[in-house]
């Protein structure tokens, strides 16, 4: 049946595939959120740039395409990229791809908008520097604490083994290459990198890529961060080896090339592509819909304590509505209907003497938590099995949790969003059912609808 897993609140087109969000800007009163997009069918094999514009971040704008494969220099591809207004525009950076003879080559190139509707392709602005094949791309532009503007590009070295470069700018507009900003033994490709500041230190994102290059094909990736010294003078990080000191971002199933930007008041927003599917878990999730893909929720972050925080963007709140019951069944079991699975659910006060589960619709998901292992289960049922399959990490205690539910996806952020669990699911013929066990009666549950 189609619709089955079509999103009620996550950003997500009508036709196709959307993957990374690309281009995130606060232009002219709006939030820009662009993404990679095959308009024509539901797998990888072309790629633009569409565009989804929000006053608010809780009421979007589908606006279509906004950067096609249409130049010598992008016609295989425009590939991931990112956003920076500069005097009243909308720069746009993105990757250009092109495929000749199956010969890969990747040009930075950069786009203009006066109005956040027409964008005006400029031509390429940076060629691959020596030390780097082809696989050079997703560039990400910033303005550092001084007046000049730094871009770091995922990269591969001429060795076979993942980087990250700097290329720096005085007007935003004309690019050079300057170092290699940190490199990476263990992965081949460094996808989506994003550096910037936040709270008083530097945070770098980036996807660590494993991949056969002889077969010049990706094996599997993640995303990670780390927090870092900048030094914006020499264009170097403090701690440049990408193998050592970083996080997971998230332990689900699902989340992929985060982007972050500044949001008018100065928060630190991201979003990030909701999907490590491979090929055949693609296919059948998604049989008989228009489209595959969604993006995460937008989320602040934060740096306490080392650490680097996911919050579900504040905003966000303005969209919840009634209050759904939650029943006391037994002394540590309590159950809630939800009419649909669209829903947010904050659990506080948790004070466990055993083991917590939090069961989603009949076990179509389960998050548990073992507080003498100090572990924490995420599972779910596989859809090309039926079997269930978990993602788990060590949490040293439990305090609260908030999930944040859509027809097919969960987001489970834990202790304020020391962890977080992302994932799609896929929705059975059952009715909204979730079941809490373990808890006891000072736990506090309080779920709402999502409007
Ligand atoms: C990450 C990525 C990027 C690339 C884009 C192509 O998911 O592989 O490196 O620019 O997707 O769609």
């Amino acid at each position: 049946m189609a619709g089955k897993i079509r999103q009620q609140y996550h950003l997500e087109p009508d036709c196709g595939l959307l993957n990374d969000p690309n281009g995130l800007a606060y232009f002219k009163g709006k939030y820009h959120v662009f993404f990679q997009w095959n308009r024509f069918a539901k797998n990888h094999s072309y790629k633009e740039w569409g565009l989804f514009t929000s006053p608010d971040l809780c009421s979007w704008e589908f606006e279509g395409s906004a950067i096609l494969p249409d130049q010598s220099y992008d016609k295989d591809g425009v590939y991931s990229g990112s956003g920076y207004v500069i005097q009243d525009k909308l720069y746009l950076f993105y990757t250009g791809n092109t495929k000749a003879c199956g010969k890969r080559k990747s040009r930075q190139c950069m786009a203009v908008s006066e109005d956040g509707k027409k964008f005006l392709k400029t031509g390429p602005v940076l060629e691959t520097p020596e030390g780097f094949t082809e696989h050079f791309r997703d560039p990400k532009v910033f303005k550092g604490k001084g007046n000049h503007y730094f871009m770091v590009v995922g990269a591969q070295r001429k060795n076979g083994k993942g980087s990250i470069a700097l290329c720096r700018s005085k007007d935003g507009i004309t690019w050079e290459y300057t170092n290699m900003l940190a490199v990476t033994e263990q992965y081949e490709m460094i996808e989506c990198p994003d550096l910037f500041q936040l709270d008083g230190n530097y945070v770098l994102l980036f996807d660590p890529q494993k991949r056969d290059n002889e077969k010049d094909e990706p094996e599997y990736s993640f995303a990670a961060s780390k927090i870092v010294n900048f030094d914006e003078k020499t264009g170097t990080l403090d701690r440049e080896n990408l193998d050592e000191g970083y996080t997971v971002m998230d332990s689900g199933f699902d989340f992929y090339a985060p982007q972050t930007f500044l949001a008018p008041d100065g928060r630190r927003v991201l979003f990030a592509w909701m999907s490590r599917m491979e090929e055949e878990q693609e296919k059948a999730f998604a049989e008989n819909e228009p489209n595959i893909h969604c993006q995460t929720i937008p989320r602040e972050l934060s740096v306490k304590d080392g650490k680097l925080y996911q919050h579900p963007a504040r905003e966000l709140y303005q969209q919840l509505g009634n209050e759904v019951t939650v029943i006391l069944k037994s002394q540590n079991v309590k159950k809630a209907y939800p009419e649909n699975r669209a829903f947010s659910m904050r659990i506080q006060n948790i004070d466990l003497k055993q083991n917590l589960c939090m069961d989603f619709h009949q076990g179509e998901a389960k998050i548990e938590y073992n507080p003498v292992e100090k572990k924490i289960v995420f599972s779910r049922c596989s859809w090309l099995t039926d079997e269930r399959e978990s993602k788990e990490c060590r949490l040293e205690n439990l305090q609260e949790m908030e999930v944040w539910s859509d027809n097919s996806s969960l987001e489970i952020f834990v202790n304020g969003g020391e962890k977080v669990f992302s994932s799609r699911i896929l929705p059975k013929d059952r009715k909204p059912e979730l079941t809490f066990a373990g808890i006891t009666e000072r736990t506090n549950i309080k779920i709402k609808e999502i409007i």
